[in-house]
């Protein structure tokens, strides 16, 4: 009698091969500075299908002085991985730590505005690069009390982060917004309030669509790793295991429980270890990666492999790919205003609420200031901006330059943006360069 055979699903040989064929990514963060070692680009190149800037796409790296972006080495990671088809995700567009000296020493509405402009610039900057940003990193606080960490950033008042994640979404429509950090692997205070804050987003249209689980892990997995992941994922929200790395003896075994429980989540689309070799690892002497000093492959890489290889009873979604190098058009062309200047906006709504962030260009000549007018409909009133000043909240707005950026090149471009209630549809700004 004839037998139906069924094939068995192909056994990948590579850490990206075999997540692709379970419709993940598998990734690593990667140093700019080591992608001219050999032993390194090799291993990137034939493990990984996703990237992670270590450091160098945070706001010290990114941002040094204020309102001057240097992206030089975040673009070699980026240009690294999408001439190989790899998939980017960005991090940290706003955290607690590297911070740059400047912002550090700012508070309160200083600091809120020049936290929102640093996430539209770098958002706006990587926009059809990343497939998913940490666009909030660590925010909440170690122990029992479920709340927030103390910083900077959380003193210019409890909304800060999602007006984070509205000025992300306007800046990059398409990208993945997450919010990530860790002790959050199991079930725990620290995890409940940030799945308390993700449930409450969701509930109020704030745009948020992916949590990540740094997993930095010391020879075991929290016994309720997988409940965890499941539980962020029923609430609607990709989770992304983002920065895994496992110290400890145990660590062969620890690394295939974390892939198992990343599989059997439909909604778990990725993992990212934290470094290639032991050598690489932020966690000096711990020795917690995939690959020893000399890129050969550990005990750990072989049990995830297999991990990778053998579970998996869900199919998500595909995983990310390159988009097309060309950013598509999210905002309608500039009107001229009456000066040398114009500018454009771009509107994320919401019942009820509105984030615009708008574009301020120069013309054929530099312009030292500028004036941007931009009437608003009945029923809609500003409630918070950044990086311009306002004359009114209500019906016709005028907004004009800080003083860090009223000086715009030719041709050159600088924004600021602004929060608002009620309905809006579309915006019409003109533009007066002094
Ligand atoms: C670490 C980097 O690996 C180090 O090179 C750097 O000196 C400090 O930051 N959580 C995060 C990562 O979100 O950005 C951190 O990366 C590790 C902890």
């Amino acid at each position: 009698m004839a037998m139906l055979v069924t094939a068995p699903a192909s056994a990948g040989t590579t850490l990206g091969a075999s997540a692709a064929e379970k419709g993940r990514y598998f990734g690593t963060a990667v140093a700019a500075h080591k992608l001219s070692d050999n032993t390194y680009v090799t291993i990137l190149n034939r493990e990984f299908t996703s990237v992670t800037a270590e450091n160098e796409m945070k706001w010290d790296a990114t941002e040094p002085s204020r309102g001057t972006f240097t992206f030089t080495n975040g673009d070699r990671i980026v240009n690294h991985a999408r001439q190989r088809g790899m998939a980017v995700r960005g991090h940290a567009l706003l955290w607690h730590a590297q911070q740059p000296g400047w912002a550090q020493s700012l508070s309160g509405s200083a600091l809120r505005a020049a936290a929102m402009n640093h996430v539209t610039q770098v958002a706006t900057y990587y926009r059809g690069k990343i497939h998913s940003w940490d666009v909030v990193n660590e925010a909440f606080a170690d122990g029992s009390s479920g709340g927030r960490r103390d910083s900077n950033l959380q003193r210019t008042g409890n909304d800060w982060i999602e007006v984070a994640f509205r000025t992300a979404r306007a800046a990059d429509p398409n990208a993945k917004l997450c919010y990530n950090d860790y002790n959050t692997d199991g079930i725990n205070a620290k995890s409940t309030g940030i799945y308390n804050m993700v449930r409450d987003f969701k509930a109020r249209g704030v745009p948020i669509d992916c949590v990540g689980l740094q997993s930095h892990l010391s020879n075991s997995v929290p016994s309720d790793y997988q409940a965890n992941i499941q539980r962020f994922a029923d609430l609607g929200v990709d989770v992304q295991i983002t920065e895994l790395d496992i110290s400890g003896s145990n660590q062969a075994n620890v690394y295939a429980s974390v892939t198992r429980a990343c599989l059997a989540v439909s909604r778990c689309t990725g993992i990212t270890v934290w470094g290639i070799r032991d050598s690489d690892s932020w966690r000096t002497g711990q020795n917690p990666l995939l690959f020893d000093g000399s890129g050969n492959k550990k005990p750990a890489y072989t049990s995830t492999l297999d991990a990778l290889n053998g579970g998996g009873t869900t199919v998500p979604t595909t995983p990310p790919t390159t988009p097309p190098s060309t950013p598509p058009a999210t905002t309608p062309p500039p009107t001229s205003g009456p000066g040398g200047c114009t500018a454009t906006v771009s509107l994320d709504t919401w019942t009820d609420g509105f984030v615009a962030t708008v574009t301020v260009t120069a013309g054929a000549s530099a312009i030292t200031s500028w004036r941007v007018t931009i009437p608003l409909p009945s029923g809609a009133t500003v409630t918070n901006s950044w990086s311009a000043t306002t004359t009114g909240t209500t019906g016709t707005t005028q907004w004009t330059n800080v003083s860090y950026n009223g000086t715009v090149a030719a041709g050159q471009s600088t924004g600021f943006g602004f929060q608002g209630t009620g309905t809006v549809t579309g915006l019409n700004p003109t533009c007066t360069a002094g």
